[in-house]
């Protein structure tokens, strides 16, 4: 593997080594937090803060998964082969990707409803922004398509949106029973919004090939599902010795 090949794997890597354990254990602590409010189970005063603490770094580390992932894309596909070119496009991205950063971490301090909506809101434009350049792979952008709804990225985003939207209402979410429904109706959509880019992921993960296979692989057609000189290799032999 080379190592833009690495690159590529950096974030699949995260997401399963960081992402999904710590989903796990948030999911364990508002269980348990609700356990104790709804059937007074004996469990610890503090389950309530300890999983608001967690869903703050679920959160934080769902949006830098997704920056991880968008930035190798730009980086890789344009900037990689030629780091001089469009020097302006490249200062604004970085300048995005901090900006979206600094509301992040401004999002963990903020107490006021509005200011903490606000930076939730940034957070997602800059997602968003980053997430426009056309180095992503977006599959479609139409909402009309089910490509669009079946998309890693737009389900990712989406899955951001949900995130961000908890860390915004936390102080809400402690206090008012309305509130708590809420977080409740959006954590079981971002329970299943996990379980779908974990599958869609696994998907593009192994329909990416590795870079010193693509230039034989993009000369397929794949629509029709063929590779050139596909058909003299499948008359000649029946039984394939991978070579690693
Ligand atoms: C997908 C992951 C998550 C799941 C499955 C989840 C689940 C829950 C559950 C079951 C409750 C208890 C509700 C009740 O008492 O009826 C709860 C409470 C709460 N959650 Fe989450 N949650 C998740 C993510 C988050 C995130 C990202 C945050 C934001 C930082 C967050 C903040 C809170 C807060 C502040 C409470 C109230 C705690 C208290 O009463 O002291 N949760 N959550
Ligand atoms: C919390 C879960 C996840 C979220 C929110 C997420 C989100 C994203 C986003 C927004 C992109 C950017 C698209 C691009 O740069 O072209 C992306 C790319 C990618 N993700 Fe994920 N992802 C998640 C989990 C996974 C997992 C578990 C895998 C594999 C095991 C995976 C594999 C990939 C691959 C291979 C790409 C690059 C190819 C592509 O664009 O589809 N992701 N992901």
């Amino acid at each position: 593997m080379e190592l833009v090949d690495w690159l590529w794997i950096l974030h699949p890597a995260l997401a399963v080594v960081f992402v999904y354990p710590l989903l796990g254990v948030v999911a364990r602590s508002g269980g348990q937090t609700r356990h104790r409010r709804v059937d007074r189970a004996k469990l610890p005063p503090t389950v309530g803060r300890d999983h608001q603490d967690l869903g703050k770094w679920l959160t934080t580390g769902v949006v830098s998964l997704v920056l991880v992932a968008i930035t190798v894309s730009i980086v890789t596909k344009s900037f990689w082969a030629d780091p001089g070119q469009q020097m302006l496009r490249a200062w604004s991205l970085v300048l995005v990707l901090a900006g979206t950063v600094a509301s992040l971490l401004v999002l963990w301090c903020v107490q006021q409803r509005w200011q903490r909506i606000l930076f939730a809101l940034l957070t997602w434009a800059g997602v968003l922004g980053l997430g426009a350049q056309p180095e992503v792979w977006r599959v479609s952008d139409d909402p009309r398509t089910l490509a669009f709804w079946t998309a890693h990225y737009w389900t990712g985003v989406g899955l951001v949106a949900l995130l961000l939207f908890a860390m915004a209402i936390r102080p809400e979410i402690t206090r008012r029973l309305a509130w708590r429904r809420v977080h409740l109706a959006t954590v079981m959509a971002a329970a299943i919004l996990f379980m779908v880019q974990g599958i869609s992921g696994s998907k593009d993960l192994l329909e990416i090939p590795l870079s010193w296979q693509q230039p034989a692989i993009y000369q397929c057609d794949f629509n029709a599902r063929r590779c050139p000189g596909a058909e003299q290799a499948s008359l000649g032999t029946t039984v394939i010795h991978p070579v690693g």
